[in-house]
């Protein structure tokens, strides 16, 4: 039993007079501790999947279960908490915000998830994955100073710090370099593992499927 479970999801976008169903019946299920990466030709709809799944736009038929919850008949409110709670975000930019340093972008997502942790444990917890990722002696640092290597780790600092359940990951590597990428999905390989999380990753690059622990083809919408 997975953590995230996908059960016949479809979805049909409309303009006009045309629509299109760019997904078919899609069933799938994420577990904690892996890596899930999903590929497909550009167009397939990985990341409508990735972000139905996320509960960041909705489904036209079919269910998502997290931890055993249905996230497609829930309230907006409900879903907005599991959100900042229970899910982490990685794309391919950063999107750091650039008037904040390193540490108060993660304690932005701190206080986002969870407004009643005290200061000291709230520093504690940002030296602490700072320092697993490389930068805790940059965390006064703003973005505008960081490599995007840099931007980076810290954006994956910044989906974990709250302890999430899943990460979603679409393209993290797509604007890096294979050296640079091959040092962001070995700390995604890492964290999962170590804080047991349920991984799904949306990549085009063969070379950082080793890092997975299943794959998944999508193609035109269905599941291969
Ligand atoms: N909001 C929307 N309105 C209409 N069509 C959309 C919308 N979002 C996505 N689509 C269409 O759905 C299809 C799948 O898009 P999606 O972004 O999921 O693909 P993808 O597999 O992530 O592609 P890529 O590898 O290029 O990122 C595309 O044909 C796209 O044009
Ligand atoms: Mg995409």
């Amino acid at each position: 039993m997975g953590i995230l479970k996908i059960d016949e999801l479809r979805k049909t976008f409309s303009s006009g007079e045309v629509e299109e169903e760019v997904l078919k019946g899609i069933n799938l299920a994420l577990k904690e501790g892996e890596i899930t990466a999903l590929v497909g030709t550009s167009g397939s709809g990985k990341s409508t999947l990735l972000t139905i799944a996320a509960g960041l736009q909705s489904a036209t038929d079919g269910q998502v279960l997290f931890d055993g919850r249905n996230l497609t008949g829930m309230s907006q409110e409900q879903i907005r908490q599991i959100r900042a709670s229970k899910f982490g975000f990685i794309f391919q930019f950063a999107y750091l915000v650039p008037f904040l340093t390193v540490e108060e972008q993660l304690r932005l997502m701190l206080d986002v998830a969870d407004k009643r942790m005290k200061k000291t444990e709230q520093q504690q917890e940002i030296n602490q994955l700072l320092s697993f990722v490389g930068m805790e002696h940059r965390k006064k640092a703003y973005p505008t100073s960081l490599s995007g290597g840099e931007k980076q780790r810290v954006a994956i600092a910044r989906a974990l710090i709250h302890k999430p359940k899943i990460l979603f990951a679409d393209e993290p590597t797509a604007s890096l370099d294979s050296k640079r990428s091959n040092e962001v999905m070995g700390l995604i390989k890492q964290l999962t593992e170590q804080l047991h999380i349920a991984t799904l990753l949306v990549t085009h690059d063969e070379d950082m499927l080793s890092y997975a622990d299943r794959i998944v083809k999508m193609s035109d919408g269905t599941v291969l």
